[in-house]
Parts: C-alpha cells; structure tokens; sequence
C-alpha cells in the first residue's frame, strides 16, 4: 500500500541550499524512493517571488513522489503539520567573517520560529538547523519551544563529517564509501574536532585503522584537521557564496539516517543536546557520533579519548558556552 505523504519544511527555500535541497527530497533522497512528500517552503516576504520560481520548477521538474508544495511567508502555515523541519532560513557568511558574526542576525529568527514550529508541527516533528551558527540556532530553537522534545533537535554537522570522509579518501586513494566512523566532535565551526582514531577503512584483506593505513601522525594531527575546519571558509573563497550542494546533500544523509537508521556497525556526527557523555557539559548542542535506529539517535559511548583529543573537546565545548551566552546576551 502507497505510503501517506510526509510533509517537509524547509525554510530559507528561496535560497542557495534551498534550490539544491528540495530537488534532492523530492526525488526520495532523503526520505526514500518510496515515501511520497509534501514541501512546505518557507522565505521572507522580500523573497516572495523567487520562492514562488522555486515552486514553478518543481511543478515543472514533474517529481512522481511530489504530492504538494506549500510557498509561503507565513510561518504558521508554513510549520502546520510538517513532520520534518530543515532549518536553512538566515543569514550566510561572507568572506572573512566568523560564524559568530551572524549570531546577532541569525538567533533571533530561531527565538521566534521556535514557537511557531512548536505550536503547529505535527507531535513527533524531527528538526535539523542547518543555518549557522548552527549549534547555537539549534539550542536556541529547543529552548524557546520547550514542548519539542530535546531529542527531536539536532543540528548539521554531517556536512563536516562527510568532509573528513572525503580528505581521508583522497589522502589514501580509496572510495569514500570504503571509509566509516570518522567523528566530528562539537561546534560547527573552526573549533570543530575531527577526529579519526576510531575511523577505519575497507580493504580486501578486512577493516584497517585510519591512522595505520596514512601513516603520518602529523598530517592527521595537523593539515587533515585544519583543512575540514576550515573547508566551509574555502569554499565561501573560491565560490564567493557558502557551501551548498554539499550542505543540501549532507541534510539529506542526517535526515535518512535518522528516520531510517543507520548501517550496522556504521557511526555518523550529529549535533544533538549533550546529556554529559565524554565529560561535554549537559546544556549544550554538540557534534558527537551517533547510531540511529527506529527514528531515535543514540551517542557512541565508551570510545577512547586521548589527551589530545581532550584538549579539542574541551575547546570546542567552550566555544559553544561562549556562544550560548553571546546568543543570550543577542536575545536580551
Ligand atoms: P542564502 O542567503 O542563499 O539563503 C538563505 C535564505 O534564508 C534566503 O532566501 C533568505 O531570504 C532566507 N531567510 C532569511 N531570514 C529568514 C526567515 N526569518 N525565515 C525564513 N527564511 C529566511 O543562504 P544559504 O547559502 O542557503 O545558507 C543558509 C544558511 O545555512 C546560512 O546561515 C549558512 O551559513 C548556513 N550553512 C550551514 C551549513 C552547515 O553545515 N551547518 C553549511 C552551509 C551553509
Ligand atoms: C560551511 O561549513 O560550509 C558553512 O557553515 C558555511 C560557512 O560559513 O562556513
């Protein structure tokens, strides 16, 4: 029997994820190739007329599993029944700002939506904030919609782990898809720890450590962290536009994931509120490796941290204090 439609919002749809992202679940890549959507598309009244484009082509785009699209200013319409809500509307980053530079401007919108969201989404809505500072958006948005349950919060930081991913594939000259269990630990930001002591690799003869098979402790330690740390500010050089099919693609991995659970003996990183596991302080949205199964994330526990990796998630930790209280003093 034909599954009842899922309705997705996705907010800042007239933007540069927006356009790479509601494509990409309308085809079933983020919720399956058997899971009928309807999208609910939400932007500001200055983007009303290129969000109804957007509404244009994907009724043009003819997607099968596309059974409706709401475009709207309206937060409340846009939040009514939505069972998934991707949190993309906000400001991005330019070149040579930091993500705390569009705090002020950002958290504001994640105050106010908030009660929208709790309000008129369906009971059991799963939110991801993608916009930045995602973290701190995310935290904001579960602490002034008290009545989402916490563990129905996350934020993105898929996009940093899939980028560890990647510069470990490239480093060893093996599929990305050959490569698991890389950790990004914290905020999505420069502070961010991307960690691969526990990350191994497929090979013909089994699963090897990462760290066995490159070798070379210095890079690990030093150019690999530093080049997914600071791959959002590469692209926004090169691009002179922030990451965004990369961001849309990772959105739909953390969404699949969650609904559908992850593969056995696979880890992924998601920003979810910290609950005291590896010592991080409860209180906060953090990036820790997590299995999902039966739509319910679960932290990794009992892997080993190191003094160095310690030191990161400390830093890391603090940063996102810092910003949670620069976040307050925004609102206040
Ligand atoms: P964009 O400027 O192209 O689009 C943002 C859209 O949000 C615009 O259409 C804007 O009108 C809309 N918007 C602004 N205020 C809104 C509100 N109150 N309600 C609804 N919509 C609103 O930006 P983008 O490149 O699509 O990036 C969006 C956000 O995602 C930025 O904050 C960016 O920094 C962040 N981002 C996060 C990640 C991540 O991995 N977490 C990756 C890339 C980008
Ligand atoms: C990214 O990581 O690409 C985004 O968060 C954009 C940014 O500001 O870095």
């Amino acid at each position: 029997m034909a599954k009842e439609p899922a309705r997705v919002l996705v907010t800042g749809a007239a933007g540069q994820i927006g356009y790479a992202l509601v494509p990409m679940i309308a085809r079933g890549i983020m919720l399956g190739v058997d899971q009928p959507v309807i999208l609910h598309l939400l932007d500001i009244p200055p983007a009303a007329e290129a969000l109804n484009g957007v509404k244009m082509e994907l009724v043009d785009a003819a997607f099968p599993l596309l059974k409706g699209v709401v475009a709207t200013t309206d937060v409340v319409e846009a939040c009514t029944g939505v069972n998934i809500a991707v949190m993309v509307g906000g400001f991005p980053r330019k070149e040579g700002m930091e993500r705390k530079d569009v705090m002020t401007k950002n958290v504001s919108i994640y105050k106010s939506q908030a009660s929208a969201l709790e309000k008129h989404a369906a009971p059991n809505c799963k939110v991801l904030v993608v916009a930045n500072p995602a973290n701190t958006n995310a935290l904001i948005l579960k602490e002034f919609a008290p009545s989402i349950p916490e563990k129905n919060i996350t934020c993105l930081t898929r996009l940093d782990h899939n980028r560890a991913l990647g510069q470990v594939s490239e480093r060893l000259n093996v599929q990305v898809s050959d490569v698991k269990n890389v950790i990004i630990w914290g905020n999505h930001s420069s502070s961010q720890y991307p960690d691969v002591n526990h990350a191994t690799v497929k090979t013909p003869s089994g699963e090897k450590c990462v760290r066995e098979l490159v070798a070379d402790d210095a890079w690990l330690n030093g150019e690999f962290i530093s080049t997914v740390q600071q791959r959002g500010a590469a692209i926004i050089k090169a691009r002179k536009l922030s990451s965004a099919l990369s961001a849309a693609s990772s959105a739909c991995d953390h969404i699949r994931d969650w609904v559908l659970g992850t593969p056995e003996g696979t880890w992924v990183s998601m920003g979810v509120y910290s609950d005291g596991s590896y010592n991080v302080p409860s209180g906060l949205i953090f990036s820790f490796p997590v299995t999902c199964q039966n739509g319910e994330w679960k932290i990794v526990q009992g892997l080993s941290i190191d003094e160095f990796s310690r030191k990161k998630l400390d830093a890391t930790a603090d940063e996102l204090s810092e910003e949670k209280a620069l976040a307050y003093s925004c609102l206040s």
